[in-house]
């Protein structure tokens, strides 16, 4: 059965128009294919920045761990199997500063875990997590598709890298972008990236995924 991971880290809340995307592009998808959909609202409930608990629990783990790393390989572990069950992930992203929210960074560090989500061969690093498709939704002020503003857009090049790290890389963008540039430019961007979520989600082939 198909299994869909919608992953929201606006710290704006319901008035974020990144998750009101994602959640429609999601719906459709857990619509049309018959199966589960699973939100991890980072924004709302967001994973701790990883510590020195973490990197030790993650990297080097002891044969008597301490509680704090026990609790940080449990967190890391059920967010990896989180996405790994997914063979469709959504990422509602705001921009913020130019980046990405620090919850997603959190949630990154947290799942980029070696043996887990990567490895590394004599080649280099290779993604463990396979087969999957990802849409991120990205929600902006200004413009960074295009033009001179792209070069500063630190946020979909990152997430886009990083999904690739652990194995995504059939990932689509769906842009909410130029929302500062009055009410009707802002109205335009809200209504083309729902008609872009909708047209994505008609032609999202679970059967190819799971192929
Ligand atoms: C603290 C803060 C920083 C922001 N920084 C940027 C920025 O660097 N570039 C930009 O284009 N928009 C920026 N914005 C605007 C947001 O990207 C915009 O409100 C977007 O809709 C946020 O996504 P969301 O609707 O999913 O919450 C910022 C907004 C806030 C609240």
């Amino acid at each position: 059965m198909s299994s869909t991971l919608l992953v929201l880290s606006s710290p704006r809340g319901e008035a974020s128009l990144s998750t009101k995307v994602a959640r429609t592009l999601a719906g459709s998808i857990a619509d049309k294919s018959g199966g589960s959909l699973t939100v991890r609202d980072l924004g709302a409930n967001p994973p701790a920045h990883i510590d020195s608990e973490f990197v030790v629990a993650a990297t080097a783990p002891s044969d008597e761990p301490t509680a704090a790393q026990k609790a940080a390989a449990e967190e890391s572990d059920k967010l990896i199997a989180e996405i790994a069950a997914a063979d469709t992930v959504i990422i509602g992203a705001a921009m913020i500063n130019f980046a990405i929210t620090s919850p997603l960074k959190s949630w990154f560090d947290r799942i980029a875990v070696r043996g887990k989500s990567f490895r590394y061969t004599e080649s280099g690093p290779e993604g463990l997590l396979k087969d999957k498709k990802a849409y991120v939704v990205m929600a902006s002020a200004g413009i960074y598709s295009d033009g001179p503003t792209k070069a500063i857009d630190f946020a979909s090049p990152y997430i886009r890298h990083m999904l690739g790290f652990i194995g995504i890389t059939d990932v689509e963008f769906i842009r909410v972008e130029g929302l500062a540039f009055g009410e009707e430019a802002a109205q335009k961007a809200i209504s083309g990236a729902l008609e872009c979520a909708g047209a994505l989600a008609k032609t999202h082939n679970q059967a190819a995924i799971a192929a």
